[in-house]
């Protein structure tokens, strides 16, 4: 049946989705940044993930960098919410930059528990994503220490100098369940591994991973809104299939849904990742509106009110005041 045609499509609505707290203040800082200083102001990476936010901040006078080298010498640089490595901030000091680091307070905690275990001469049994800049910033606060662990199978053949001291960390946007399976295996071939004091999957990937797990056996196709190289937006395509959705599509923009997808479909669930602003959540649901899928229930499992203060750089105005 065409249910585009009859208009008694549905849509769930995840949340939590879109804006964590460390996105949010880490796209504040480049505004701010730009207000305070004028354009350009230049920024390491991308800041978030997202191309729209990306794209915006552009128009406004932002300018996107590889590498601290490529800025002018005395300019201000912002470091981007995944953080940095020590290496960067003493090249981006060696040059004379202005920085500001926005890397997430929840990346930053990682970073210590990274120092602190090294200090005490554990090997780091890193897991996330190799190239993932927030992987390289972490493992660079004690690279003869880390060792990167991809996924459930490596952690079959990770060789370890004493399996008394060892210790797992992970990155901030990981799926939940593929990380517990990697310390699970990790810690038959281990049983000594230490875990580390706090969860580091933060709030926010977690969030929304449990906010989709309910959606999604509902949802005959769910659709995530975010970027290709985000992170925990991928998860939330992987984690909507393994809990029953018939199929999961990621886009940046409603632009890029195709009509095919639609095929037999009554429930479409959506959500979006953690870089992603709402504006393209509420282009979507004005596209589906359109082709029939108009009542939104929206599904929330967590309330969040997590609001970090800006960059320490950013907080006091230009005569130092508060
Ligand atoms: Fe921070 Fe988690 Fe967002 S680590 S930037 S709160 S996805």
């Amino acid at each position: 049946k065409d249910t585009a045609a009859t208009g008694t499509g549905r849509v769930l609505l995840a949340a939590p989705r879109g804006y964590c707290a460390g996105v949010d203040r880490a796209v504040i800082a480049v505004e701010k940044a730009l207000e305070r200083y004028g354009a350009p102001v230049y920024v390491r990476k991308q800041i978030v993930h997202n191309v729209h936010v990306v794209t915006s901040l552009e128009a406004k006078g932002a300018v996107f960098v590889e590498e601290v080298d490529e800025v002018p010498g005395g300019a201000h640089v912002v470091f981007s919410a995944h953080g940095v490595s020590p290496a960067v901030v003493s090249a981006a000091a060696d040059r004379g930059l202005q920085a500001i680091d926005a890397t997430c307070p929840l990346v930053t905690k990682v970073h210590r528990e990274a120092t602190r275990f090294a200090r005490d001469d554990y090997q780091i049994l890193l897991i996330g994503h190799e190239g993932h800049e927030e992987v390289e910033g972490t493992a660079g606060e004690a690279p003869d220490h880390v060792t990167l662990v991809t996924s459930p199978e490596a952690a079959d053949s990770i060789e370890v100098a004493d399996p008394e001291r060892v210790v797992w960390l992970s990155q901030t946007t990981l799926s939940v369940d593929e990380t517990m399976e990697t310390v699970r295996r990790l810690r038959e071939r281990f049983p000594s591994l230490a875990d580390p004091p706090s969860d580091d999957i933060c709030y926010a990937t977690q969030n929304r991973q449990v906010a989709i797990k309910k959606i999604a056996d509902r949802s005959d196709l769910v659709i995530v809104v975010g970027s290709a190289n985000s992170s925990n937006s991928v998860r939330l395509v992987e984690v909507a299939l393994e809990y029953g959705a018939r199929a999961a599509y990621r886009v940046d923009y409603a632009s890029e849904v195709r009509p095919e997808w639609f095929e037999g479909v009554e429930t479409v669930g959506v959500t979006s990742g953690a870089s992603v602003p709402e504006v393209l959540v509420r282009d979507l649901l004005a596209d589906l509106a359109e082709a029939g899928y108009a009542d939104v229930e929206e599904v929330t499992t967590a309330e969040e009110d997590l609001v970090f203060s800006l960059p320490k750089e950013l907080r006091t105005d230009r005569n130092g005041a508060r």
